[in-house]
């Protein structure tokens, strides 16, 4: 199986690492969207699934269980379909239409919860629902994208890595958050290259991972309903809650400033930097890096949506 997996290893990593235009820091960005299936989540997806496959824990008759909405679903399925095996991703009503259609070629079968958890999200009840088709699937395997340890060593071994090679001195890193694999993996790798490095969090409004109030948020990517395992192993220094409404300005400020058409949780990180550094000066300009971890396309009908954006002001249920 392991064959199968590694024809397409050389479509994962060493993505671009692009110099930005910015009056006050050296800003650069990896362009994580250059990825197979279109995201950073195929690095942990890639990394769980090898690491699985030679333990012997997913074999040719496996199928792979997943609550995901989105790019961690879609890495999964691409990745296990290539490998010839089962996955369902289980899923909510928030997903967007593009990618509940591709996963929808993806695989055969896509479940769906309908009922709203105590936080008023689907997280729960999508975690609950897995739990149930554990129990009833023969040879199911959960990747655990929450609090797998191999999630947080694919993006350690990946990402990490790959910054850590391109650069002898960084002095900041923002990264989104949700299942906080990514900032798991890539802080840790961080911090031994570059012991004096800041690692800055970037949450949403209305997200439990750094103890806020719960609240119905709809830009995907980042923000999560619960506290997830992962974070206890990753080394933060600052955490910045971004409004959907700074989100979504970021996103269009990253189309105009940079000419790079990104989600919205790239945009959640540029609005953070543009925050943080807003009235510093610096004798010296520090480096600054970030990620662009998927692209605007899948959020043509949100995010760079006028009518969808002035519906949710209208209705003030964004903040
Ligand atoms: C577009 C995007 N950005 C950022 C993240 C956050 O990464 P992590 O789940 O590793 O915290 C995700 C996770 O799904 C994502 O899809």
């Amino acid at each position: 199986m392991l064959d199968k997996l590694y024809s397409l290893k050389h479509l994962i990593g060493n993505t671009p690492l692009v110099s930005l235009a910015h009056d006050q820091v050296n800003l650069f960005t990896k362009l994580e969207y250059q990825n197979l299936s279109g995201s950073v989540k195929v690095r942990p997806a890639f990394y769980i699934l090898e690491s699985s496959i030679k333990r012997g824990e997913i074999h040719e008759h496996s199928t792979v269980i997943e609550s995901s909405s989105g790019n961690f679903a879609i890495a999964l399925g691409t990745l296990c379909k290539r490998l010839g095996i089962k996955f369902i991703p289980v899923i909510d009503p928030n997903i967007n239409s593009i990618y509940e259609n591709v996963l929808l070629s993806l695989t055969d079968r896509v479940e769906k919860v309908t009922e709203r958890d105590e936080t008023n999200g689907f997280l729960l009840t999508r975690l609950q629902r897995v739990q149930e088709m554990l129990k009833i699937t023969p040879e199911a395997f959960w990747t655990n994208q929450y609090g797998n340890p191999d999630a947080v060593s694919g993006h350690y071994y990946g990402l990490g890595d790959e910054i850590a090679r391109s650069f002898d001195q960084l002095d900041y890193v923002f990264l989104g958050v949700s299942s906080c694999g990514t900032i798991a993996g890539v802080s840790r790798r961080l911090k031994e290259k570059y012991p004096n490095i800041k690692v800055v969090a970037v949450d949403t409004e209305g997200s439990v991972i750094f103890g806020d109030k719960p609240r119905k948020r709809f830009i995907p990517g980042i923000g999560a309903s619960i506290v997830p395992p992962n974070l206890q192993e990753a080394q933060i220094d600052e955490v910045m809650h971004i409004s959907e409404t700074d989100a979504i300005d970021g996103c269009h400020q990253m189309l105009e400033q940079q000419s790079l058409f990104v989600g919205g949780s790239t945009g959640s990180v540029y609005a953070a930097i543009q925050n943080y550094f807003k009235g510093r000066t610096f004798t010296k300009k520090p480096s600054v890096l970030f990620i662009c971890a998927d692209n605007g396309t899948p959020y043509v009908n949100t995010v760079y949506n006028r009518e969808w954006v002035n519906m949710l002001r209208e209705q003030h249920v964004l903040i």
